[in-house]
């Protein structure tokens, strides 16, 4: 079956767009989903937005757990905005296609954010590591300058492993069929549509997918570590439990965003897996983005003040305009 569709391809030229199949959702539930994404991107934009704008504009957050802090909600924009958007369209709309540069642009660019988003994540445990276990090296470690170089090398690094992935890629040929399994355009449901040799595309993903994940997730999971073994010593028995409260709740969304990586992206290829790497894919591309805003500042003292004091300024302005506009 499949060979002759593939046949029937090769007599025609190049495909020019690609189908995403999605979760295979039908009619109904295409509503019911646009609405449960319509929520999350919402909240997404939302809550990251407003981190970035109090991170940037209040002088309180200028430190380099709020420096982290604004580049990771940053991400989580772009991040989000490179699925979510296309994915909403086809819900609403009913068309499933992508064309293959908007296929490519955005592999290209979840790629390059996922491995950001892994980096900036471990960066913000081990800050948080040096912070409250060794304190009195935190200023010598974390300066403005160092801070400077992880994040600009984490960029670089994220985003030539993306050009150097999406150069191979960009060069291989499709015949069709053009159908792709997922609900966006990731690497492996591309490469099964591939009707060039792509072991080499396979050995590249085979050697970076575990470079790009593994060291961030033992750097994170240590760093939690070392952090929570210091909060069991804690005398208080309060301090230490909204401090641990505080510090499992990241450990807890950390370990389920780099869990479901693991299992889409190192995990084999086979097919009985492959359902199953589609559902994993979701906490990773959708809830992490949500709820990292949430579970960042919701506890945090300096970033609620921060917020009454821009809600407080908002509601002062609209005071003013009322008494001088009238
Ligand atoms: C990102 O980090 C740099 C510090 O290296 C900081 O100057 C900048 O404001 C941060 N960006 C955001 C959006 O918080």
């Amino acid at each position: 079956m499949q060979n002759t569709t593939t046949e029937q391809w090769n007599n025609h030229t190049a495909i020019t767009e690609f189908i995403l199949l999605g979760f295979g959702e039908t009619d109904k539930l295409q509503i019911l989903l646009f609405l449960v994404f319509a929520v999350i991107y919402i909240l997404t934009m939302t809550g990251n937005i407003l981190i970035v704008i109090l991170v940037v504009s209040d002088q309180h957050l200028q430190t380099p757990m709020y420096y982290f802090l604004g580049n990771l909600s940053f991400l989580e924009v772009c991040y989000s905005s490179t699925i979510l958007p296309k994915m909403l369209a086809r819900f609403l709309t009913g068309d499933k296609t992508i064309s293959v540069s908007g296929c490519f642009t955005q592999f290209f660019c979840f790629g390059c954010f996922i491995s950001l988003e892994c980096y900036l994540l471990s960066l913000m445990s081990f800050d948080r590591y040096v912070a409250i276990c060794k304190p009195l090296h935190y200023a010598i470690i974390m300066n403005g300058r160092i801070i400077l170089h992880l994040l600009v090398g984490s960029w670089l690094c994220a985003a030539s492993i993306s050009v150097l992935t999406i150069s191979m890629v960009s060069q291989l040929s499709f015949c069709g069929p053009n159908e792709i399994d997922h609900f966006f355009c990731d690497l492996s449901p591309l490469l099964q549509l591939s009707c060039s040799d792509v072991s080499r595309v396979k050995l590249l993903a085979f050697i970076f997918g575990p470079i790009d994940i593994l060291p961030p997730f033992i750097l994170t999971i240590t760093s939690y570590v070392c952090i929570i073994t210091a909060i069991l010593r804690i005398s208080s028995a309060t301090g230490r439990q909204k401090a641990f409260a505080t510090c499992s709740s990241h450990l807890i969304v950390v370990s389920i965003f780099y869990v479901t990586l693991m299992i889409v992206y190192i995990l084999p290829n086979i097919n009985s897996l492959r359902d199953l790497k589609k559902v994993f894919s979701v906490p990773y591309t959708v809830l992490t983005p949500m709820v990292n805003p949430l579970i960042y500042s919701l506890r945090n003292k300096e970033v609620k003040e921060s917020f009454k004091k821009v809600l407080d300024r908002f509601i002062c302005f609209r005071e003013i305009k009322r008494v001088f506009l009238k």
